[in-house]
């Protein structure tokens, strides 16, 4: 697009500094307004329980309230950019938070309400006159999905001998999505979402076999979630299969209440942070999606059949049928997308997969032998108008450590806890086998890089890119989660000199809170837009067709280390968007330009 000539810049606002204050932050000019923060009722008619700010909500209210952590959104209009569906995932729970006890007296109820904050909000919003947002209760689209709603399951692995349980001997009908991070709307109008860190939730064998070592399972342990204390779903010794309904992509039909979840099984099993759709000139659907995990994989899936019109349900089976590839980035600025096929190379039986439902259940191990691209952690995915495609890797302490995979061309930083973001664009149609890549920006610390791995970094300094949204008018919006579990502590950064056209003397620059940027893709300019709230991460993001509008997710303010009970965690570190003092909430926020412009002009 540089051959067009000039063309009016994408940015308009005054950059945000960067601050550790407890509140949303956007750039003069701007207003922002919270709406639908976790605990709130969604709706249902007859069903309206307030939140208790002691937060003793019982499980029962908890199944239609938002649910806790707030992640990645989509709206859906109903009466064009006035009136719509926003459907968001809720990530996890933050037991110090959810309960008024924190995790004091574990008891089958609090798993209860713990598995009915997970999952997904279907809420109906609209614009009243004075161009304010609010949720409108009761609404008939008004529906909680919970770790407990059951699933239907489709693709080449439903009914597979691997996906049955004592509780479904049919391997087609899961109870709950869960994990669930990114989030994205299809073009034929439905929500896409990713089961990220499924297996935390899972209590290990005592002696895991290679399989579940290779997914993450831990010896007679669970990662803290304690479901599995109540709830036997959740041990994989008893269980084994039951982990393998899990991590999947998951679609929803937003518009239909009563429809059910669809778990994508021919996209393939992963920890994935969520999945991107972009289409052929042929109608087919290419559905992009990462890994967010140490050295794992960026997936695609080629939809055999075209979009048809008609809606969600006139593409109920779009994402069963196709090809799932996996990424592999070459040192010359090239790649390739291997096929995830059975009886394909060596994805056989002798290897240990007897059809492809097990290659789509096993996906890491056949990514494994494929010789596929070790990555630091995929997370988000983006398709910008030019059909450039945008990926965040988040960071990784681990490359490069002893006993790890080092440095290689896509991934060239050791310790790499800034994170970087690559793109790429492919060889022809979204469906190529092959693509070019580059370095957009590799984040955080560009002073230590070698020149020629610098990717395009300008302007604002951030971290730990994490969501990715490109919008209508070309706006690539990153969203960053900087923890001090990824970073160490004080979360500090050299930065170049801002001012400097060449890098400038080192200066330690703390980033503080997460935060939202706008880059432009043409100028690889990068301006800070928002800065969230005391620990929380932003993350989730989408814009009214009339570019008027923006929603974004503020998720986990005032993490807790440990237990609210606990008086070494006192919950002093936010309270964000309750009134001093009070219990932090995850949220979304409306932002709109006071002139009613267009969002990032
Ligand atoms: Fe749940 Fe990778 O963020
Ligand atoms: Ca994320
Ligand atoms: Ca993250
Ligand atoms: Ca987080």
């Amino acid at each position: 697009c540089a051959s067009t000539g000039v063309r009016a810049p994408l940015l308009g606002f005054k950059s945000v500094a960067l601050g550790e204050v407890d509140a949303v932050r956007v750039p003069e000019g701007y207003l922002t307004q919270v709406i639908a923060p976790w605990g709130d009722p969604i709706g249902v008619a007859g069903a309206q329980p307030a939140f208790k700010p002691d937060a003793s909500n019982s499980a029962a209210d908890q199944a239609v309230q938002m649910g806790m952590h707030h992640d990645g959104m989509a709206y859906f209009p109903l009466d064009g950019s006035r009136r719509g569906l926003l459907c968001m995932n809720h990530e996890y729970a933050d037991h110090g938070l959810l309960f008024s006890d924190g995790g004091k007296d574990w008891t089958p109820e609090k798993v209860a309400k713990s598995q009915a904050a997970h999952g997904f909000s279907v809420i109906e919003i609209e614009q009243n006159a004075e161009s304010q947002w609010a949720v409108v209760r009761p609404s008939r689209f008004a529906r909680r999905v919970t770790a407990n709603t059951p699933c239907q399951v489709n693709g080449p692995a439903a009914g597979h001998p691997l996906m049955r349980t004592a509780h479904d001997p049919s391997g087609r009908r899961v109870l709950g999505t869960l994990s669930n991070c990114a989030a994205s709307r299809t073009p034929w109008g439905s929500f896409l979402s990713g089961e990220e860190n499924f297996i935390g939730y899972f209590r290990g064998p005592n002696r895991p076999n290679a399989h579940e070592q290779r997914w993450g399972l831990r010896a007679g342990e669970q990662w803290g979630y304690r479901w599995v204390e109540h709830d036997e779903r959740f041990d994989a010794a008893a269980h084994p299969n039951e982990p393998h309904r899990f991590g999947w992509i998951v679609e929803l039909d937003p518009s239909d209440p009563q429809a059910a979840p669809v778990k994508r099984t021919a996209m393939g099993r992963a920890a994935h942070e969520g999945a991107t759709v972009a289409l052929c000139k042929d109608g087919r659907a290419v559905v992009y999606s990462g890994e967010d995990a140490r050295f794992e994989y960026i997936y695609k899936f080629v939809s055999r059949d075209a979009m048809q019109p008609g809606g969600p349900k006139a593409n109920a089976e779009l994402l069963d049928h196709g090809t799932l590839y996996v990424a592999r980035f070459d040192a010359d600025g090239r790649g390739r997308w291997l096929p995830l096929v059975h009886g394909q190379g060596p994805l056989t039986a002798a290897n240990g997969f007897a059809d492809q439902g097990e290659v789509l259940i096993k996906t890491r191990q056949a990514s494994d032998l494929l010789g596929a691209t070790k990555m630091d952690r995929p997370e988000w995915i983006a398709v910008d108008p030019q059909g450039h495609v945008y990926c965040t890797l988040t960071n990784n302490s681990q490359r490069g450590a002893p006993g790890r995979p080092g440095v290689d061309a896509a991934n060239p930083r050791a310790n790499n806890v800034g994170g970087h973001i690559i793109r790429w664009k492919e060889e022809g149609d979204f469906h190529a086998e092959r693509f070019s890549w580059s370095h957009f920006v590799l984040a955080g610390d560009p002073q230590a890089e070698r020149t020629e791995a610098r990717g395009q970094m300008k302007g604002d300094a951030f971290a730990c890119p994490d969501g990715l949204f490109a919008d209508a008018r070309g706006v690539l919006w990153i969203q960053t989660d900087m923890s001090s579990a990824d970073m160490g502590p004080g979360v500090e950064f050299l930065k170049k000199d801002p001012s400097a056209g060449a890098l400038g003397p080192k200066e330690l620059v703390k980033l503080g809170n997460n935060m939202m940027l706008a880059a432009d893709p043409g100028t690889g300019e990068v301006r800070r837009f928002l800065v969230g709230p005391v620990g929380a991460e932003i993350t989730g993001c989408d814009i009214t067709p009339d570019g008027r509008t923006m929603f974004v997710n503020i998720q986990h303010p005032g993490e807790t280390p440990g237990d609210l009970s606990d008086p070494a965690h006192p919950m002093a570190f936010s309270s964000w968007p309750s009134p001093a003092g009070g219990r932090p909430r995850s949220a979304t926020v409306v932002i709109r330009k006071q002139d009613g412009g267009l969002i990032g002009t």
